[in-house]
């Protein structure tokens, strides 16, 4: 996919209209994971050297077009001060007069962050005026919220149809990852799939058994395939109305020359609960009052096998209930053999998507992986092989490298 990137933009003393994505989870006031804002220095960095004057622009929560001070983004200001360790300015309002004189009041290198594009219906709409009064601010728009990229609104699609654009630092090392893992991968490529249901994730399945050599299932939905084969699941968590959906995956895969790879045992328990007692029992055979809970040890062994064959791994969901411990093992054992291959140079890993940085990160390995995705949903309709509006925009807009943006 060509785009443009920032190395082929003029920035200098050019207002920068960047859609970032600071929708950070927040609990009691505070942010508690700063990954996203992290992950977004390296472009801010790259656009002050360059002498851009940066707009930020973000969503928070879904306030749904109305004005709503829990969601206001102001309470981001001191926390972006300090991660990225440079003055940012405020503008109460994402578009109009407020927006404009804050615009007017930054020099090279300096930084505003918008409020909420959320509070104005015209986002979500990717209304024609609302993206006019947006790009009325900039020279230029530069997309770098790939987790925002599935959305089809102002800020992540319409603006790169209205002014001169180009992709982030971050939106482009998310791309070049996803690359990697699915577009065109070093095989043999495994998917590593969890999460409790298959309806959830049905299309991402039917995509990835046309593309993986190996579908690696874990989680509750791993269940819903036992069942279909046959296997006695006990109280295990399943989708007995997806069963028709589970055997078509599994003939389909048979056809791609795709192996689905389930649990062959268990960890059962008989209430999910902290200090519940643990069994390891065959996944053919879960007795009545038990459910599964976690991916056994003969299971990792076997998946183990197989990643020791692959070249590639893309990782989205947990194997088990990894929220309770000890029942995060067979995750954790995933997660680090996964890592050890990475580390030793034998293995690319892209995960990404919900809880799985949770779980990569609670298994201590979360930097030792090639690439964790910082997006949730937008990674999984990738992983559904859906074409991303925000990534579609960019790639239709491209110019050549080096040719200069003129202001306007
Ligand atoms: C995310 O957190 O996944 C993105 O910011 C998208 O948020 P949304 O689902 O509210 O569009």
């Amino acid at each position: 996919m060509r785009f443009t990137t920032l190395k082929d933009m003029d920035l200098s003393g050019k207002r920068v209209l960047l859609r970032a994505d600071l929708n950070v989870p927040k609990q009691d006031g505070k942010v508690t994971d700063t990954t996203r804002i992290d992950r977004l220095k390296p472009t801010i960095d790259f656009l002050k050297d360059a002498g851009a004057k940066i707009l930020i622009l973000s969503h928070f929560g879904r306030p749904d077009g109305e004005q709503n001070s829990s969601l206001s983004l102001a309470f981001l200001v001191n926390v972006l001060q300090e991660r990225w360790g440079t003055d940012i300015k405020f503008a109460p309002d994402c578009i109009g007069p407020k927006a404009q004189s804050v615009a007017d009041s930054l020099g090279e290198g300096e930084i505003a962050l918008l409020e909420n594009l959320r509070f104005h219906k015209g986002e979500k709409a990717n209304d024609k005026d609302f993206i006019y009064a947006l790009a009325a601010l900039g020279d230029i728009y530069v997309n770098d919220a790939f987790s925002a990229a599935h959305r089809a609104h102002a800020s992540t699609e319409g603006l790169a149809h209205a002014m001169p654009c180009a992709a982030g630092l971050l939106m482009e090392a998310e791309l070049n990852a996803l690359e990697q893992a699915l577009g065109n991968p070093e095989k043999p490529v495994a998917a590593i799939t969890g999460g409790s249901k298959i309806s959830t994730k049905l299309s991402v399945l039917k995509n990835l058994v046309e593309k993986v050599d190996y579908l690696i299932l874990g989680g509750g939905m791993a269940n819903t395939f036992l069942l279909a084969q046959g296997a006695e699941i006990g109280n295990s968590l399943c989708e007995k109305d997806m069963l028709n959906e589970a055997k078509s995956i599994m003939a389909h895969a048979k056809e791609k020359g795709c192996e689905i790879i389930l649990p062959v045992d268990l960890v059962t328990v008989t209430e999910i609960s902290p200090g519940a007692e643990a069994q390891v029992v065959s996944s053919s055979a879960v007795p009545a009052d038990r459910m599964a809970i976690d991916a056994g040890p003969e299971t990792i062994a076997h998946i183990k096998t197989r990643i020791e064959n692959c070249k590639t791994v893309v990782w989205n969901g947990p194997m088990g209930v990894f929220e309770i411990k000890p029942f995060d093992a067979g995750t954790n054992a995933l997660a680090q053999l996964v890592a050890a291959a990475t580390q030793a140079g034998t293995l690319k890993s892209i995960a990404g998507g919900g809880d799985t940085v949770a779980a990569l990160e609670n298994a201590g390995v979360a930097d030792q992986f090639t690439y964790i995705s910082t997006a949730g949903g937008a990674f999984l309709e990738w992983l559904e092989g859906k074409t991303l509006p925000g990534v579609a925009a960019l790639s239709s807009r491209s110019v050549q490298p080096g040719k200069a943006v003129s202001s306007h």
